[in-house]
């Protein structure tokens, strides 16, 4: 413990601000008490999104590359702190350290990218109809950005929000998931520590964190002075921001639940699909929003596949995720136990039939911490649990005959994340990335659903939400582009050749 109260420190949490609040923090490795934060007092919440407001008056006067310098400095804080931070994740949401440091490093990567990209917000200079006209675009400041964020990416989703916010040249106000406030209030501290070295061109509250529960995330996602809510959570969750948001026209990006496949063909490589089922299912104890949840594999590959995985899932090191060897760690919490036990029973009560795993594990070394096992349930049909999200190891098998039967079972389901497809026939792959494959936000060749890259758009369709985050050309959203049409002639000419008078 007084090891943790040292890694805290380090990340420049104080004693004061992890003891005496009313938010217990538990770890879900063996559910002891880590610390007890501070909540944002909901009164405060109207002057916290006033600060973010003044802030954007001064910040969206530096020039972009000068606010490219904050996060070039955030990157440096955040690769220097990678270890500690990484570790405060692992025991706040039980990932194990290399998923730890992985998480960290994708803030560290986004930092670089939205250095780059801070020179980079261009618009389009477009050719005008009337002489002596020309057209162009430009990206302004948007206005505050709250970005609130869901307890298993606890730092870099943080990060990927609001690197790219601040080269935009809109504050942040960042609220974290009450399982997991540590991890952000490291993160966040590593962009304080920036800000103070950036210097006084920061302007007082360019970045704030509120702590709480539902009722802070509403002050932010009712507050019109929010430009733009950056909310990633469950579709249940979604479902009561979006109306609101979009009830008073502000911007929002959801990044919600998936439900994501992976088709094996024939002609698959089977020992890289075990690989990357392993990964993508079983990696983070299957609470990714990304995680491998449903697999469907041509009949005549079934058996050979499932020879594979079976003895990989029974030799999976379930335990302590700060042990190295590890490769899974604990469900959040009990009620995530719960949900998985309740879909394993639906699928059961649904024609499916348990292959493996499912059970809790390790109760008696941590009566308090829930290990599951990853489970395999091998089902007759899609049926109605199958198209559910459950935020937890459990995979189900589905079978099929042919490409196209396989792409219709993978679209059937309301969730439209990610996806990938293993095969090595150029055909069956081009169909599964084209117009009518699949209807993911993301879709992948021989590679799993999980683990994505930053420099790609990150987000998906349907019930997932319909927006992107993280690279590519996400920045536009945190950014209003305004269209200008300038007469360089002595000329009043009207489009469309208008002749008025
Ligand atoms: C999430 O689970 O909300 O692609 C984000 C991945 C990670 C991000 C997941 N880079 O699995």
């Amino acid at each position: 413990m007084s090891e943790l109260l040292d890694v805290f420190k380090r990340c420049g949490i104080t004693p004061e601000e992890c003891s005496g609040g009313s938010l217990t923090v538990r770890s879900p490795i063996d559910g002891a008490e880590l610390a007890q934060v501070h909540e944002t007092p909901l009164a405060s919440m109207p002057d916290v999104i006033a600060r973010s407001r003044a802030a954007f008056l001064k910040w969206r006067e530096v020039p972009a590359p000068l606010r490219g310098e904050l996060v070039r400095l955030w990157g440096e804080e955040l690769r220097s702190a990678k270890r500690d931070i990484g570790h405060i994740v692992s025991v706040e949401v039980g990932k194990i350290v290399e998923e730890g440091l992985g998480e960290v490093q994708e803030g560290v990567d986004i930092c670089e990218f939205a250095l780059g990209q801070a020179r980079q917000l261009y618009g389009k200079t477009i050719v005008s109809e009337r002489p002596g006209h020309r057209i162009m675009e430009q990206y302004h400041p948007l206005g505050p950005v709250a970005i609130i964020t869901a307890f298993n990416f606890p730092s870099a989703v943080f990060a990927w929000n609001a690197a790219l916010a601040l080269v935009c040249g809109d504050p942040v106000i960042f609220k974290p998931s009450e399982k997991a406030p540590l991890s952000g209030l490291a993160t966040f501290k590593a962009l304080q520590r920036a800000i103070a070295r950036f210097g006084d061109k920061a302007p007082h509250g360019l970045a704030q964190i509120v702590i709480g529960r539902a009722g802070q995330g509403e002050a932010l996602v009712d507050s019109p002075d929010i430009a733009l809510v950056s909310a990633t959570g469950s579709t249940r969750m979604g479902r009561a921001i979006g109306p609101k948001v979009a009830a008073r026209f502000g911007r929002r990006i959801l990044e919600l639940g998936g439900n994501n496949a992976m088709i094996v063909t024939p002609e698959a490589d089977l020992d890289m699909a075990l690989r990357a089922i392993l990964f993508s299912a079983v990696g983070t104890a299957g609470q990714r929003c990304t995680s491998l949840r449903r697999l469907i594999v041509h009949r005549s590959a079934k058996a050979k596949l499932l020879d594979k995985v079976l003895p990989a899932y029974a030799s999976l090191n379930i335990g302590n995720p700060l042990t190295a060897g590890t490769l899974v760690g604990p469900l959040i919490d009990q009620a995530a136990y719960d949900l998985m036990q309740k879909s394993i029973d639906e699928a059961k009560a649904q024609g499916g039939v348990v292959l493996t795993g499912g059970e809790r594990v390790l109760a008696d070394q941590f009566p308090r911490g829930f290990y599951a096992r990853p489970a395999i349930v091998d089902m007759p049909a899609q049926t109605e649990v199958v198209r559910h999200e459950t935020f937890a190891p459990l995979l189900y098998v589905l079978s099929y005959d042919s490409l196209d039967e396989a792409i219709e079972l993978h679209n059937a389901v309301p969730q439209g994340l990610s996806s990938c497809i293993f095969s090595n026939n150029m055909r069956e792959v081009e169909k599964f990335i084209s117009a009518s494959g699949s209807d993911c936000g993301m879709a992948n060749v021989n590679i799993g659903p999980s683990g994505a890259e930053i420099g790609g758009a990150f987000g998906g369709e349907k019930e997932t939400g319909g927006d992107r985050e993280s690279g590519s050309d996400a920045w536009k959203q945190y950014m209003r582009r305004t269209t200008n049409t300038i007469n360089y002639s002595t000329q009043l000419p009207l489009a469309q050749g208008i002749n008025f008078g």
